[in-house]
């Protein structure tokens, strides 16, 4: 078996504090907010697998359609011996690269979500021996330091996760991503299409509630991790298409006016009934604005590559 080593970049009570932080920032001004990485508890993450099967939810499909078309060009362009993974998750669709690189040495899967890197990488540990796999515990967002690992370092971020992030987030994301590169490394980075309006909602708000069932977890993670007395039942899931910003809003509407206390902050929240709260954005791109934010830090797209019906793609870019 090959060596699977996790590190935790935070100290244990972190995510504690960021989480407390971020309810605090976002429950108590109008309208009320939540952050995405919220969701992916292990009920999470295992929620979110179950949304990349849907029939509605094409992007999983169509990025490892471009995955699987073009793995071979990314070894090429790259010579890659370390792929970073930024929120890797499962790693499933990563399997199509990791087969495709030949002189891949060490995987490096980052997530917050312990239980989906814990997972995946002792998994791949038996499956691909030869393979250094060190997972590292850590919130993109908070200014990595990445092991010293062999390079050239290609770093993947996949799934449309980019545009889980706001404008100015992303910005910052991509300099600290930026950073991380040196002369001959790369970035891949999948990016979800504008598209049809209707795909786009089904998309967020599928049939079987599963969406609906990922969208509500947050609230029992605030439950669990802060002692709040939300009702998940309380409230429906809401996605719908904001086209002036190109994204995808998730929301939770309150169904009655209600209090929710959070012990853990000391304060209780009101919630009148009909009120939405943010809990993502899951911004569309074009190639114009991708290309427009990577030479803003520094980058240089070099490949864009769509699946076969242009609903995803997935663009290489180098340090400039
Ligand atoms: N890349 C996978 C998973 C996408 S789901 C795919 O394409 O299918 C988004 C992943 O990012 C989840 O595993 C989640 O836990 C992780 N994630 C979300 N916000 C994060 C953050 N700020 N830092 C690290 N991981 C994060
Ligand atoms: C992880 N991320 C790219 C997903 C998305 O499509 O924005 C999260 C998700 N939210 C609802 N369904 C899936």
């Amino acid at each position: 078996m090959s060596p699977f080593l996790v590190t935790r970049t935070l100290p244990e009570d972190a995510t504690d504090a960021a989480l407390r932080a971020d309810v605090l920032h976002g429950l108590t001004r109008a309208p009320k907010t939540l952050p995405p990485k919220w969701f992916y508890d292990a009920l999470g993450s295992e929620l979110f697998e179950k949304i990349t099967a849907l029939p509605e939810y094409y992007p999983t499909r169509a990025e490892r359609e471009i995955l699987v078309a073009r793995a071979p060009e990314i070894a090429a362009a790259t010579g890659a011996r370390t792929l970073v993974e930024l929120g890797s998750g499962s790693s499933e669709k990563t399997k199509h690269l990791l087969d495709a690189l030949p002189a891949l040495h060490t995987y490096v899967p980052v997530d917050v979500s312990e239980s989906a890197l814990r997972q995946a990488g002792e998994a791949l540990a038996v499956e691909r021996p030869s393979l250094d796999v060190h997972a590292l515990i850590a919130d993109f967002t908070a200014g990595l330091t990445l092991p010293g690992t062999p390079g050239p370092r290609l770093v993947a971020f996949l799934g449309g996760t980019l545009g889980n992030l706001l404008p100015a987030e992303r910005a910052a994301f991509l300099a600290s991503v930026r950073s991380l590169l040196s002369p001959g490394d790369a970035l891949l980075l999948g990016t979800d299409l504008v598209k049809d309006e209707s795909v786009l909602v089904a998309a967020y708000d599928d049939a079987a509630g599963v969406t609906a069932a990922f969208n509500k977890n947050v609230l029992s993670v605030v439950n669990r991790e802060l002692g709040a007395d939300f009702d998940p039942d309380g409230f429906s899931h809401v996605a719908r298409w904001n086209a002036e910003e190109e994204w995808i809003e998730m929301r939770l509407r309150a169904l009655s006016a209600v209090t929710v206390k959070i012990p853990a902050l000391d304060i209780a929240v009101e919630f009148a009934e009909g009120e939405e709260m943010r809990t993502e954005v899951s911004a569309k791109f074009r190639e114009a604005g991708v290309r427009a934010e990577l030479a803003a830090t520094g980058l240089e797209l070099t490949h864009w590559w769509t699946d076969t019906e242009g609903r995803f793609a997935l663009s290489l870019s180098t340090a400039r």
